[in-house]
């Protein structure tokens, strides 16, 4: 048997254990959403700076060894890469038989209806789906397209497909969707989807994100409490979300309080953006850049070496609270959700 040594595993300054790595794909999106994107001039990642697929399989294959169990893809949209299935198989067929990680895709839902079969058969086993309101104008101003029934018939792909469960992620803004929660849920709730809402975080490229107008966990709590029993589902984990159980269940809502009620102190995630560089956290204020290492002859050692610098730079939190804190510089469509 071999002892594990004490450079084993993802581990930081803190004890955390990294066994999650979420990567990003490609910063191009086919939605602007207000709140990640602006409505035009996007400064697009030049091709020659995004990861091959090779390279991203093979720093992977690296964070595997090292201890990642869970891998999800994202973007900008994850689905617009034209690869992606190629990607999906690729990843699923790491780790050993028996150990192989557990890969899961977050996205808008445009292209689940075409895509949905092929990336369950290439070993995808859920996914999350973006959806922030239910009404058509609604979407439409706040995605800045009108796409909300390919958004449906995507979820609805998804299902067919197989891929469980489904996630609906849903991001709170005051005077937009806050009026819409109890909506959202019943919808959920009446189709088995798992509904969470999101704190809205300081990522939104004009940078107007204010504390004091943020739609809050508790608010949240009190408006869906209004219309459902809700029993608190112990056992959280390192999981962001917390969550409930809707009228006594099967419905589960959960609740992502990034802002109100940090959950830093227990992640174990890590970020590979689509041009090569590994971020300790969303708000991580330096890049630990593996394509060089790649492009450079970097052996898995290099690799390894990469990501463990990466992690061993992590900061405790994200401090959104503290005087000093800054916006990260690139957009959330680039460093991946
Ligand atoms: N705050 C909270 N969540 C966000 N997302 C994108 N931008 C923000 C933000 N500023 C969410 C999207 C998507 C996931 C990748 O991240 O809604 O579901
Ligand atoms: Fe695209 Fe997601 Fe950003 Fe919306 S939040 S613009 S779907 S990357």
């Amino acid at each position: 048997m071999s002892r594990p040594t004490p450079t084993a595993g993802l581990v930081d300054g803190f004890g955390r254990v990294h066994t999650d790595l979420r990567i990003s794909l490609t910063d191009r999106c086919s939605l602007r959403c207000t709140y990640c994107m602006p409505a035009e001039g996007v400064p697009w990642l030049p091709g020659s700076a995004m990861l091959s697929t090779e390279e991203l399989v093979r720093v992977t294959s690296v964070a595997v060894d090292l201890g990642i169990r869970k891998i999800r893809l994202t973007g900008g949209e994850p689905l617009l890469r034209p690869d992606v299935v190629d990607v999906v198989a690729a990843l699923a067929a790491l780790g050993t038989q028996g150990d192989r990680p557990e890969i899961s895709l977050t996205t808008n839902a445009l292209r689940l209806p075409q895509l949905a079969g092929p990336l369950k058969d290439a070993g995808l086993r859920r996914v999350n789906v973006s959806l922030d309101t239910l009404d058509r104008d609604r979407y439409t101003q706040l995605t800045r397209r009108d796409r909300l029934p390919q958004v449906l018939a995507g979820l609805e792909a998804a299902r067919a497909a197989g891929l469980a469960p489904i996630k609906l992620n849903a991001v709170a803004m005051r005077g937009v969707n806050d009026g819409e929660v109890v909506d959202l849920l019943r919808f959920a709730v009446e189709h088995d989807y798992q509904l969470r809402f999101i704190e809205q975080m300081p990522l939104d490229p004009g940078h107007t994100w204010d504390r004091t107008q943020m739609v809050s966990q508790t608010e949240i709590l009190d408006a869906l409490s209004a219309q459902f029993a809700l029993t608190p589902i112990p056992g959280r984990g390192t999981a962001p979300a917390e969550t409930w159980l809707v009228d006594g269940g099967p419905g589960i809502v959960g609740v992502i309080a990034s802002v109100s009620a940090p959950f830093c102190g227990s992640c174990d995630r890590l970020r590979l953006t689509a041009d090569g560089q590994l971020r300790a956290c969303l708000f991580a204020q330096s890049e630990t850049d593996v394509r060089t290492v790649l492009r450079s002859g970097g052996d898995d050692e290099a690799i390894a070496g990469a990501l463990r610098a990466c992690v061993a730079g992590k900061r405790a939190g994200h401090d959104i609270g503290d005087p000093d804190f800054h916006q990260p510089d690139r957009p959330m469509s680039a460093i991946g959700g």
